[in-house]
């Protein structure tokens, strides 16, 4: 049977364009839930959790910290986008952040990624860059820019 390490992987290597350097790799993934302060939440292709033994459809990968809390990767695979999944993920995030008594949220992506608009659109504002965080594939390096809401 699938585990939720496999079902968050297989939704990685289908959703991150390996040219930007942003997927984790198994290791990193496992390591991190590992951790008593890391948690994930999967969502099936209609939005509530995935069936038993299904793949999902998208997931989040999150770090609790007692106030602020962070969203360390969102990921949707390319055949479910542009329905609301990735919003769904983020309204999750918000509300389980919110009932553990966090009072902002924040998340960094490489400067030119498209789900700016999408953040934007969830009430995140831009607080900072960090300059040439990413490393592509190539080698080039890219901004990262953070962004934080107020819950
Ligand atoms: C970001 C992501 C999770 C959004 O998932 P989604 O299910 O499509 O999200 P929603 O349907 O709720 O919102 C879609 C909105 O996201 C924005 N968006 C995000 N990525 C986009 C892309 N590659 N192209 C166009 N719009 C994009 C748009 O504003 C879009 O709005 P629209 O559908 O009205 O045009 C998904 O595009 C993804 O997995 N991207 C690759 C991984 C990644 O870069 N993750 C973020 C960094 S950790």
């Amino acid at each position: 049977m699938m585990d939720d390490i496999d079902r968050i992987m297989e939704v990685m290597e289908a959703a991150f364009e390996p040219r930007w350097g942003e997927a984790w790799n198994r290791r990193q993934i496992s390591s991190s839930l590992a951790l008593p302060h890391t948690d994930y939440t999967l969502v099936g292709e209609k939005g509530g959790t995935p069936e038993e033994g299904k793949p999902a459809a998208g997931f989040a990968l999150i770090k609790i910290a007692p106030g602020e809390e962070e969203l360390l990767l969102i990921a949707v695979r390319p055949e479910h986008r542009g329905r609301g999944l990735g919003k769904r993920l983020l309204d999750i995030f918000a509300n389980q952040a919110r009932k553990r008594g966090a009072e902002r949220i924040f998340l960094e992506m490489r400067a030119n990624n498209p789900a700016r608009a999408l953040y934007e659109s969830h009430g995140f504002e831009q607080i900072g860059t960090r300059k040439n965080y990413y490393s592509m594939d190539n080698g080039d390096k890219i901004d990262a820019i953070t962004f934080a809401r107020t819950l």
